[in-house]
Formats: structure tokens, C-alpha cells, sequence
């Protein structure tokens, strides 16, 4: 293990590789040297000393990549820091209040539990219809789901300070 991080993502339209690479760059102009990858790209953790990982949501649930990332490097999750991010609500207010309060997944809150993550944040996503295909379009205008890019960069860019900050202080 030597001190870089890792900051892994699973997205399908592009806008949660986007945050990943904002944490990303927070890190390394923190002085930390990071890695930011696609969930699916990342075979081994040993180089890492703490990992980031992030997905967006769809219908209530990670990306497979990311629920994956979870299963296979479980156990050297648990012995790391870990931070995760979910991403995805649309509109204006609390990210978090926006999903009536889900932050992660149900399905992976047992592997969550053993990891131990140091937090667990939601971020604002990005609902752009242009990319979607023909049932996407239509699921969201079902449910009325707010449309554009909400994403809110100045909290991704505090939440991986505290990153940085956590790192540099256990250094
Ligand atoms: C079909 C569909 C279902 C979605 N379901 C959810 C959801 O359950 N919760 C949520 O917060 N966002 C949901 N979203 C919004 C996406 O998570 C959001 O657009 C996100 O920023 C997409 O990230 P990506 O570009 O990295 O794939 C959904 C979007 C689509 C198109």
C-alpha cells in the first residue's frame, strides 16, 4: 500500500464520472496522488491507501459496476478508509431530502455495514433527456422528475476537502 487513492465511479450518461473527477482533483491538489477510474477498470486496491466510490442512481439502485467494486474488494475495503457517494437527485433543495431520505442502496447496507465507510454522501445528478433513450424519457416524464443538471459542485468540492483533510490529518 503506498499513499495513493482511488476515487472509482459507475455511471451510464457521463454526469457521475464528472463529480468523480472533481473529488479527484480536490485530492490532488491537496498534495494526495489519486486515481480516478471506472469501477469496472480497478482489478486491484493494494496500491491504494483509502478509496472513493461513487454511482449514480437509477430506480432506487447502484450502478452494477459499483455493486461489484463492493463484492470483490470487500475485504480490502473494510481495512481502508472508504467514502461513498450516491448521485443522482433532480432539483433544487437537500439532496438528501430530495430522495425522502435514501442515501444508499438497500441491497448493499449488509457489505456497507462491514466496510465501515467514513461517510456516506448524496450529491444532486444530472437528468439530461438528450442522452436517454426512448423508455428513459418516458419514465421520467412519468414520475415528473425534474430535468437539467443540478448538480452542485461546491458541495462535491467541500465533501472532498474533508477528504483531503481526513488523509492528510491520519498521515
Ligand atoms: C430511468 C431513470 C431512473 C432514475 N432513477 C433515479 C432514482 O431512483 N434516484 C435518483 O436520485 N435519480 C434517478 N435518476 C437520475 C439519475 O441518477 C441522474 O440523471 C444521474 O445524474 C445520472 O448519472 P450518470 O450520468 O452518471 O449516469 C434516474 C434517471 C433515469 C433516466
Amino acid at each position: 500500500m503506498d499513499n495513493r487513492v482511488l476515487v472509482a465511479y459507475a455511471t451510464k450518461y457521463g454526469a457521475t464520472g464528472e463529480i468523480a473527477e472533481r473529488i479527484g482533483q480536490v485530492l490532488r491538489e491537496a498534495g494526495l496522488p489519486t486515481d480516478v477510474l471506472p469501477a469496472d477498470r480497478v482489478s486491484d486496491l493494494t496500491p491504494y491507501q483509502a478509496v472513493v466510490l461513487g454511482s449514480a442512481v437509477y430506480i432506487g439502485k447502484w450502478r452494477k459496476e459499483a455493486v461489484k467494486f463492493l463484492q470483490a474488494h470487500e475485504e480490502m475495503l473494510a481495512e481502508r478508509p472508504v467514502w461513498l457517494f450516491s448521485s443522482g437527485p433532480a432539483g433544487e433543495g437537500d439532496a438528501v431530502e430530495l430522495m425522502d431520505g435514501w442515501r444508499f442502496p438497500k441491497g448493499q447496507q449488509a457489505i456497507a455495514d462491514r466496510i465501515q465507510p467514513r461517510d456516506i454522501a448524496v450529491f444532486h445528478g444530472h437528468v439530461n433527456m438528450d442522452k436517454m433513450n426512448f423508455i428513459e424519457r418516458w419514465m421520467i416524464k412519468n414520475v415528473q422528475s425534474p430535468v437539467g443538471d443540478f448538480r452542485d459542485w461546491d458541495a462535491v468540492t467541500s465533501w472532498a476537502t474533508a477528504i483531503a483533510d481526513a488523509l492528510k490529518e491520519a498521515a
